[in-house]
């Protein structure tokens, strides 16, 4: 069977991006199948950094249809912005489709995103504040504006101007500024016009590429560990990173995905508020940050870093059916004269073969540690597993053992070409 999930086993930058950008090459369709404009996902390719909101990783290759599927917001001025960027750098966009059933993501999303983070106070989730959470509630609530809406551009406008001066009332409820709806609906109505040609029956298109044949790699945006359902509630996005939500978000049944690949660094990062057992806020975790360049590429906010965790990802390889792990940044740990890896959690002294089911639980476990030597060696050139030093050996190994999935990719920058494949 042809289809391959592609899901971050963490809280996001794994380095999804580097790794579908490795299996586009033997993919036709690479499909973004949740998540929006809040994703930042980048390939760099002999020193061009390319930063991807919403246009799925694949888009680099000429063979490849990149594809917005039913379950992704979608910004219009971040899609085009991002196709006028890419094309100017002479990437064609004109394969890309986009699926008729997503939704739209508009000024007002973004307003209501600030507001109900300020009125958290002290109990910010840290959003992007892209509207994402908003503009899934309007789908949920069965108010929402679907991309296929656009191919009849004057009900398209009229529905953009009601749905405006709807939301405006309530942002003036909640103490914040009107938006200028007749600004909203000239822009918009101009950017429905150009989307015109993107808009696709997603469902139908990769059912009869999956017939035919054609391998089809479905692309996931922030992570396991996000998710609405099973992420760090309510410290997570507003959709379903899931390998399940990939069949929601694309309309392909479970049955046809054959493989599901976990991104995991290293270590592990997040951004923004939440629960994070081996959390580092010492000089290992200034460490990580600095040499692994943890800022992110959407907000540029400094991400928080700890070592590596096992029960995560054992968890992760649960809830998504992972077949196994890309893991990457393995070069970021290269200067560290010892790594630690999280084996467990102990809560209250005790340990817990369980992971949490919930979120205060998880933030009073404390993580239990194995130590290992370091390797100390510059990685980055190195494309052989016979020729990692023993101790990275030893690393990799005690991952598989601990996860019980392979590692069958490793990074070691951030380039392209710079992986190994990896067997024991
Ligand atoms: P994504 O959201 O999961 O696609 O990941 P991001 O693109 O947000 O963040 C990952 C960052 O790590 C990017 O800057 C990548 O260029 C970089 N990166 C990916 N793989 C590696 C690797 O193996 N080593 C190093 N040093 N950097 C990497
Ligand atoms: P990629 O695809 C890392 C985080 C935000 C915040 C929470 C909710 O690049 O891995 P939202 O704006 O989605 O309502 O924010 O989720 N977040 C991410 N963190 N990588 C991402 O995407 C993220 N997308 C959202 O920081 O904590
Ligand atoms: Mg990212």
């Amino acid at each position: 069977m042809p289809v391959t999930v592609v899901v971050g086993a963490q809280w996001g930058d794994e380095g999804k991006a580097k790794i579908i950008d490795l299996l586009s090459k033997e993919h036709t369709f690479v499909v973004r199948y949740q998540g929006g404009h809040n994703a930042g996902h980048t390939v760099v390719v002999e020193g061009e950094r390319y930063a991807l909101q919403l246009v799925p990783s694949g888009v680099l290759y000429d063979h490849v249809v990149p594809m917005i599927a039913n379950g992704v917001v979608v910004d219009l001025p971040t899609l085009f912005d991002e196709i006028d960027t890419l094309e100017r750098r002479g990437i064609s966009c004109d394969r890309l489709q986009v699926s008729s059933r997503a939704h739209l993501v508009f000024p007002w999303h973004q307003a209501h995103d600030a507001i109900a983070e300020a009125m958290r106070g002290d109990d910010k989730i840290g959003t992007t504040l892209k509207g994402i959470g908003p503009s899934y509630a309007d789908k949920a609530r069965r108010v929402g504006v679907r991309v296929g809406e656009v191919v009849d551009v004057d009900r398209f406008a009229d529905t953009v101007r009601a749905r405006a001066i709807a939301e405006n009332r309530l942002i003036e409820q909640a103490g914040g500024d009107p938006l200028d709806v007749d600004e909203i609906v000239t822009r918009f109505t101009d950017y429905g016009r150009r989307l015109q040609p993107y808009v696709s029956d997603t469902v139908t298109v990769l059912h009869e590429a999956v017939d035919r044949g054609a391998h089809v790699l479905l692309e996931g945006a922030q992570a396991t560990f996000l998710d609405l359902d099973h992420g760090t509630y309510p410290f997570v996005t507003s959709s379903n990173p899931t390998a399940g939500g990939a069949c929601a978000g694309t309309g392909l049944g479970p049955r046809l995905i054959d493989r599901v690949v976990g991104i995991t660094k290293a270590y592990t990062t997040r951004v923004g508020a939440g629960p994070f057992p081996a959390e580092l806020l010492d000089a290992d975790g200034d460490a990580l940050i600095d040499v692994g360049k943890e800022f992110g590429t959407v907000t540029g906010r400094r991400r928080r870093a700890g070592w590596l965790d096992c029960v995560m990802l054992r968890h992760a390889v649960r809830l998504n059916s992972l077949t196994e792990l890309a893991l990457t940044k393995l070069d970021v740990l290269d200067g560290f004269e010892t790594v630690k890896v999280c084996t467990g959690y102990r809560l209250d002294g005790v340990p817990i073969d369980r992971y949490p089911d919930r979120s205060d639980i998880l933030a009073r476990v404390e993580p239990v540690y194995e130590t290992l030597p370091g390797w100390q060696t510059d990685l980055s050139r190195i494309r052989e597993p016979g020729e990692l030093p023993v101790q990275a050996k030893d690393f990799l190994a005690l991952i598989e053992a601990q996860v019980g999935v392979p590692v069958n990719v490793v990074g070691v920058g951030a380039e392209r070409d710079d992986f190994l494949l990896w067997t024991a």
